[in-house]
Order: C-alpha cells, then sequence, then structure tokens
C-alpha cells in the first residue's frame, strides 16, 4: 500500500537527469553504473559505500550491467526476447535515467536502456532503502512498437535483477529441505561454472527451498563480521537464482521468475514488470544484514507492519476434522482461560453434499456443514465475541477437491487436462485456475462472502497445499506458457482487492507449512505459519534459518503436542520466540501447565513490542548445539528478552558465559528470569541483580546448564 502512495510522490519530484555515472547508495552500500564509451551499461562497482563522486572515477568500466542473449557475452544472460523475426539478439544502449524521492531517505533510480534496431526498452529501477540498507530491483521490459500492427515480440527469460561481484572467494548459503523441515542451511563454495536455485510448483514458491540466499564474499561471513549479499525474490511461484562463476573469477547473481515453461508475447504497447528482486549487501557480518532486513519489512513491506498481533488458540491439532459447535465452543473457553486474543477454527467447517469430514472432499463449497455447525460461523463468532475474544477461520479458497459442487459445476475452472491424462492428486485436491478472471471473481467471492455475512471475523488462516501438477489451463487456451506467472498475478489482483475491502483483516499465510513466504506474499498478509513441524527442537533451527530475512513478528510459532518429551516450558518459551500461539488440548493439561501458559501469554503480550518490534541478536545458533539463543531488544532501548535454550548436552558440557548484544554499555540493567514453572525458583546466578551493559556484554551470563532440553527466559531492564 504505502509503496503505492510514494509512487504517486515520486511522481510529483522525479527529475531527469543526465550523467554517465549513476551511484544508487545506502548508508553502507553503493552500486554504481556507469555508461561506457559504446553508450551501454556497465556495472562499475557493488560494495562498501565509498566516499565522494570523485572516487567513482578510479573505478573500472567493470562488466554490463544486464547481460541480453545473443550478443557477445558467454555467460548466462539476465534476458532474453524472441522478435517477430525469428533474432533473438538484443543490445541495450543508454538512454537516460531519472531519481525520484520517494519518502524521507527511500529513492528509485530508473534507468532506461533501448535497443536501436528493436522496438525493445528495458527500464531497471533500485529503490535505495538508506537506512536499512536494503535495495530492491526490478526491470520493466516494454514493447514500444505502435498500432495493432506492431510486431508482438516473445520474452523467453527476463530477470528482475543482475548483481556482479569481483571477491578471491565466494560461499553461497542456501536454505533447503521439504515438508516439516523446511530451511535448512548449509553453505559450499561457488567455484568456476553455474549453480542454480529454482522452484517449478507454480502455486507457491518453497516446498524443497524458499526464494532467499546469501552469498559471503571473501571468505564466510558470520553473525558479526564479513562481507556477504543476502537476497530475496518478492514472487509467490517458480522463481530462479542462478549463480554464475566465470574464468575471470568473477561472480554474476542473476534473479527472477523461472524461464521455465514461461515464454510470453509482448504485443506493442505492451509493458512487462518483473517482481522485486530485494537485497542488502552486508560488510559488518549475517546479524546486521537481519536487522536492517527487519526493520525495513517492519516499515515498508509486511502487511501492517506494525499493528498488534494476535496470540491465539487454533483447534487443528486438538480435534482436526472433528468437532462440532459445543467443542468448539469449549475450546473457545479454553482461548480466554489462557488469554489470547483469539480463537482460530481450521480445517473441517464446510461442505455439505461433501461434508469436509476429512481431506479427500468439500474443498471448494464454502458453506458451513449444517449438521456440523447448525448454528453457522454466526454462532461462533457470537460465542467468541461473549468471551472476549476474536474469531478467526481458516481457508484454502484456490484450491478444489474432485469431490465437491465446485467441480461439479465447474471442471472448466480446474488446472487438469482431463482429455489426454488422469488427475493427480496432490493431498486429494486440484488448483483452480487463478489465471482466468472469473475464477479470481470467485476466490475473492470467498473471502467477501465470509466477511460480508460475518463481520466480525479477524483473521484468516490462507492455506495452499497443491502445487500445479498436469500443468493446463482451459482458460488460457494457445497461451499455456503463461499460466505460471498469470496463475500468481491472478492470486495478486485478488489478495489487492481483499486488502482493498478489508483493510483491517489479519491474514496467516500458510501452505503445507511454510510453501509459500516471499516479501510480495507478505505485502499482503501480516504473518506466515513457519511449518508444520512444531517439534520445539525442529523449530528452533526452522526459525532460525528464517530469522536471516524475516522479523519475528511475521513468523508464527505454536505450542502443539509435537514432542512431548520437551515440556510445555520450552515448547512455549520456543514458540514465544516467534508470533506466539497454541495448538493444543488446553484443558488436558496439568493445572501447573496451564497455569504456565497463562503466565507465558500474559509476559509475550506484556514484550510484543520487544519480540516483535525490536532488534533480534542471534547469540547461540542451534547449528553450533548443544544449546540455542537468541535476544531481541526494544527499538527504545529499555528492554530486551533473552531466550536460552539447553538441547541436548553431554553431562560433561562446560557452559560457558553468554554474552549480550544490543545493550548500552553505560547504562545499568536489572536481570529477571521470568516464564518459570508456577512455584518454582530461578537458578539463574545473577537473577533480581544489576549489571552495567558492558558487563552483560563483555562477561555475560550463565544461562546455560548441562541439563537436556530446558530453557530460560530473561528480562532485561534498563535502570
Ligand atoms: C495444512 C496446514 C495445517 C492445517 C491443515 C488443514 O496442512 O499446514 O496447519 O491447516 O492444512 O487441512
Amino acid at each position: 500500500m504505502k509503496r503505492y502512495h510514494f509512487f504517486l510522490l515520486s511522481l510529483l519530484m522525479c527529475g531527469i537527469v543526465s550523467a554517465q555515472t549513476i551511484r544508487i547508495s545506502t548508508s553502507k552500500t553503493d552500486l554504481v553504473f556507469r555508461v561506457g564509451g559504446d553508450g551501454r551499461l556497465y556495472q562499475s562497482y557493488l560494495g562498501s559505500r565509498l566516499g565522494g563522486n570523485g572516487d567513482f572515477d578510479h573505478l573500472a568500466a567493470g562488466p554490463e550491467a544486464y547481460v541480453t542473449h545473443g550478443m557477445e557475452d558467454y555467460f548466462e544472460p539476465a534476458l532474453e526476447v524472441r522478435q517477430s523475426d525469428g533474432r533473438s539478439s538484443l543490445l541495450l544502449k543508454y538512454k537516460e535515467h531519472s531519481v525520484a524521492t520517494l519518502s524521507d531517505g527511500v529513492t528509485e533510480t530508473a534507468i532506461t536502456l533501448a535497443d536501436e534496431v528493436y522496438p525493445v526498452t528495458v527500464c531497471l529501477h533500485f529503490t535505495a532503502y538508506e537506512r536499512d540498507n536494503i535495495i530492491r530491483a526490478s526491470t520493466e521490459i516494454s514493447n514500444t512498437g505502435k498500432g495493432r500492427k506492431a510486431p508482438v515480440m516473445t520474452l523467453c527469460r527476463y530477470a528482475s535483477s543482475m548483481l556482479h561481484l569481483d571477491a578471491a572467494s565466494y560461499e553461497l548459503t542456501e536454505f533447503s529441505g521439504d515438508w516439516a523441515e523446511e530451511a535448512k542451511m548449509t553453505s559450499a563454495p561457488l567455484t568456476f561454472g553455474k549453480k542454480v536455485l529454482d522452484t517449478k510448483l507454480g502455486t507457491r514458491a518453497n516446498m524443497f527451498t524458499p526464494p532467499m540466499f546469501i552469498v559471503s564474499l571473501d571468505g564466510k561471513a558470520d553473525e558479526h563480521s564479513g562481507t556477504a549479499v543476502l537476497g530475496t525474490l518478492g514472487w509467490t511461484g517458480n522463481f530462479r537464482f542462478t549463480f554464475e562463476v566465470t574464468q575471470t573469477g568473477s561472480l554474476r547473481i542473476i534473479s527472477g521468475i523461472n524461464p521455465y515453461f514461461s515464454e510470453r508475447a509482448l504485443k506493442g504497447g505492451e509493458t512487462f514488470t518483473t517482481p522485486d528482486f530485494f537485497f542488502t549487501l552486508t560488510s559488518t557480518g549475517l546479524g546486521d544484514a537481519s536487522r536492517d532486513f527487519h526493520r525495513w519489512a517492519r516499515d515498508y513491506q509486511l502487511y501492517q507492519g506494525h499493528e498488534e498481533r494476535y496470540t491465539l488458540l487454533n483447534n487443528w491439532e486438538a480435534t482436526y476434522f472433528s468437532f462440532d459447535e459445543e467443542r468448539l465452543v469449549h475450546l473457545m473457553d479454553n482461548a480466554a482461560d489462557m488469554g489470547v486474543d483469539l480463537f482460530l477454527l481450521d480445517d473441517g467447517w464446510f461442505g455439505n453434499k461433501f461434508p469436509r469430514s476429512s481431506d479427500r472432499q468439500g474443498l471448494g463449497d464454502w458453506e458451513e456443514t449444517h449438521d456440523k455447525l447448525p448454528g453457522g460461523v454466526a454462532r461462533l463468532t457470537q460465542a467468541a465475541s461473549e468471551k472476549g475474544i476474536r474469531f478467526g477461520i481458516w481457508v484454502e479458497p484456490e484450491m478444489v477437491n474432485p469431490k465437491s459442487e465446485l467441480y461439479e459445476k465447474h471442471p472448466d475452472w480446474v488446472i487438469h487436462q482431463p482429455e489426454v491424462r488422469d488427475e493427480y492428486y496432490f493431498r486429494n485436491q486440484l488448483v483452480l485456475d487463478l489465471s482466468n478472471p472469473a475464477v479470481q471473481d470467485y476466490v475473492f467471492g470467498v473471502i467477501d462472502r465470509l466477511m460480508t455475512d460475518y463481520p466480525d471475523i479477524a483473521f484468516m488462516k490462507w492455506d495452499c497445499n497443491s502445487p500445479i501438477t498436469n500443468i493446463w489451463s482451459p482458460y488460457l487456451k494457445e497461451k499455456q506458457t503463461q499460466l505460471y506467472v498469470d496463475y500468481v498475478h491472478g492470486l495478486y489482483s485478488v489478495l489487492e482487492r481483499i486488502n482493498a475491502k478489508y483493510p483491517k483483516l489479519r491474514m496467516m499465510l500458510c501452505s503445507g507449512g511454510s510453501g509459500r513466504i516471499d516479501y510480495k506474499a507478505l505485502s499482503y498478509f501480516t504473518e506466515f505459519w513457519a511449518s508444520d513441524n512444531t517439534n520445539p527442537i525442529d523449530r528452533l533451527f526452522i526459525q532460525y534459518g528464517y530469522s536471516f530475512f524475516y522479523p519475528a513478528r511475521a513468523v508464527c510459532a505454536h505450542v502443539t503436542s509435537w514432542n512431548r518429551n520437551a515440556s510445555i516450558k520450552f515448547r512455549t518459551d520456543v514458540a514465544s520466540m516467534g508470533k506466539l500461539g497454541f495448538d493444543i488440548r488446553f484443558s488436558e493439561l496439568a493445572e501447573n501447565d496451564q497455569e504456565y501458559i497463562r503466565q507465558a501469554v500474559k509476559n509475550w503480550k506484556r514484550l510484543s513490542y520487544v519480540i516483535a518490534d525490536g532488534d533480534q541478536y542471534r547469540l547461540f545458533s542451534p547449528y553450533d548445539g548443544p544449546h540455542a539463543a537468541t535476544q531481541f531488544v526494544s527499538t527504545n532501548g529499555d528492554k530486551s528478552v533473552l531466550f536460552a535454550f539447553d538441547v541436548h548436552p553431554a553431562a560433561y558440557d562446560r557452559t560457558r558465559p553468554l554474552r549480550l548484544e544490543g545493550l548500552d554499555p553505560v547504562a545499568d540493567y536489572t536481570v529477571e528470569e521470568i516464564n518459570l514453572m508456577p512455584g518454582s525458583r530461578s537458578s539463574l546466578r545473577g537473577n533480581g541483580q544489576t549489571f552495567s551493559g558492558r558487563y552483560l556484554m563483555t562477561v555475560g551470563l550463565p544461562v546455560f546448564t548441562s541439563s537436556e532440553l530446558r530453557s530460560r527466559v530473561i528480562e532485561i531492564t534498563r535502570k
């Protein structure tokens, strides 16, 4: 939303500047382009911020900035356009550039390049967020042919961004995995040749790898030192990152939509705009880079980036599909007793001809199941409000079970190939064809109907389980290769309508776990479900992985029954590092555990301005085990919260005090362990005492123990 506002402002402030050197700067980074004597655009520099403009005169011109297919370059291009005459040559020359101030400290530079033979214009956009050291890059490709008879060209590949780096060595950290084991971090050197990270899932960016990466330059960056580029693509579909080291040892990183089966026609007068690629370049380690991303996301990208987040009780694991009104109302009593803000009704509430009593049927028929919920959703929102909590509901409106009235009525709305292939089901379901405007209206209508009939719905969990399989759009006919991209555009258009009509509605992005995590989707959603895996030990790793790009307020973390060897306290403490929720049978817990949860919820709400909005410090990586620790510091510096975990230390584990970060060295702080089990006392040495910030950051606190599955939450208050 904010972006469009800035854009209007930019039109007012925009001025065309002509120069041979184009500098895009943040507080810490310079990206410098130069127009060569041949009129082409070169990237002279990408690195830590340099001095005055005079410095740039010393730089070599560098490689061509946005390499096109079919010319003199021998490595992977950023752009390939097939002209109507069958040639795929494109030679781009600098035309002009403009710099506009979008808002205080946010500048947009647009560099226009054009071919002198074919009617192609390419505009490279860079938005620099000065304070946060984030750059957003995207590309507009236009067919400038005029009139109805203008030749149609074909976009074969169309990267959002191409970056060139020059270092002695490169190390790529990727985040890969599978369902329930998301965002596992592994690192490997990049040497000559190509490494590609991509997905072809259609409806979601991620199942095996989310669209994010870290490339360390000149040795592996760690939390406090080293140079690295952290990049992520804002695209909720097939993406591709190509990392290619050339024979001279330079690295190019090409980021954008995956060109796999995605050629698209561009008619005269049409422009295709790529998704945004967001990156930061740090020379002071990964901790600073993540904090920059988090702050930037809260201020500019995340939907409702500063509003209060709702703690919640979800019924999925407590009931699965077996519930009725009475059971749900009982769970709402639990939610009120726990002190959470909201009750979230999950899957299983809809379908009449084919009631959604399992995941085999009913998807698509978004009417309450009459015999299960005779009072409908109205009775539930009313019950919630009587108990002083809010109400949220699960939807998966892009999907359909073949056993559903929707499928019976609209087989033409489904992505499948009934004439030639058997249907292939992923979780017994198929994907609706969102390239079709009628389907977009239907999907919008699902939400619109719910919100119109039940305006008290405060929250939705929007799921998306199936990737696109047996790809064929009945709607797109001969333009099948547009489906992957048009699907995502169709989704965005639905989400825009929802946000515009229901701006207060908060939505969680879920896709069989974290299948849909990207910063474009998160401009419509307030948060995402990080994984169906809620085993707290695994969650330490998953939440750690996502913390490199996403702030805690966006990461939904629920306490469930996964891994009952871990205490309720341990499970809750892990979940308290994200947006806290529960998916548990509260009334079956021991009284002590119940009381613990009540206190932990109160503490989370009291401290959410630190956890959800503060700066995050990864003090001890779970990968370095057998412990893990994360600290949050409020933006005004008055408060800090430290989470420390002993996972499975050996009996002889020699623990050392843990040094804190982000405090004021000359201020005094009191240290108090919170989230204690009822009736127990803290055994932390120094608990209740006062320390200087310098002491806490130099000597530290002895928070770790050699006990297994033990956790501590420590509140640190500035005096
Ligand atoms: C997906 C989600 C779960 C739950 C189920 C419901 O698997 O990840 O959290 O909502 O769907 O069917």
